[in-house]
């Protein structure tokens, strides 16, 4: 099998094993790191005025997250593109309406089931990675928002996002297809939609074929 049709089987399998979670109702209990007075409402607020690191002088928009608030399952990814700037929406670009199709190929739809997030609510200059220390600046109100949201799997979607929520420096390859724990809550990591959608993209181009989208 060449590396592309294994990644995409990867990452079928992905898919399949969140399916599994989910519906064996599987939540574990939960630590919680919220304040008691804390809601979702006032992480955003915080958020909208946010000017602790350089991604607050370029943005736009800041990209809070958004979703069901008794959310199944958070999908987490890296920070906002060009799209999600301009909207204030996450995943609203072409790797978000990619994402749509893979939720809904497992029976999901990101206003009943999902929350969707970032790791940096901002986004980088010219899509470029996340700085260390601006993520260490923005992961607070993420954890805020996993201890209200409480959701029953994690997704982690890319390798920075996978990085940073299983603290490994290896690559998605070896980070993906294994269950981890973040905030007592079962996370799973796999590739990030745009990777996925390149190769289909790259591999359809090349041999004029469509393969499972
Ligand atoms: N990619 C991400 O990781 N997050 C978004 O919100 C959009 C694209």
């Amino acid at each position: 099998m060449n590396n592309k049709n294994k990644i995409l089987n990867d990452f079928w399998d992905i898919l399949n094993l969140a399916e599994d979670y989910i519906s064996s109702g599987l939540i574990k209990n939960h630590s919680g790191f919220a304040v008691s007075s804390d809601s979702l409402e006032k992480i955003s607020a915080d958020i909208s005025v946010c000017k602790q690191c350089r991604l607050g002088q370029t943005r736009n928009n800041t990209v809070p997250g958004s979703g069901n608030h008794n959310p199944m399952l958070m999908i987490i990814g890296e920070g906002p593109g060009a799209e999600e700037d301009k909207t204030g929406q996450p995943f609203v670009g072409r790797a978000g309406q990619y994402l749509d199709k893979w939720m809904e190929a497992i029976g999901l739809n990101r206003h009943d089931y999902i929350f969707l997030g970032n790791i940096v609510k901002c986004r980088p200059p010219k899509n470029r990675d996340p700085f260390e220390d601006e993520i260490a600046l923005c992961l607070p109100y993420l954890e805020r928002q996993i201890a209200l949201l409480k959701p029953k799997l994690i997704l982690s979607v890319g390798r920075i996002s996978s990085q940073v929520l299983t603290h490994s420096n290896l690559g998605i390859g070896k980070l993906r297809g294994k269950s981890y724990e973040y905030q007592g809550i079962e996370l799973i990591t796999t590739y990030h939609p745009s990777a996925v959608l390149r190769i289909l993209m790259s591999t359809e181009s090349r041999y004029g074929k469509t393969l499972k989208e």
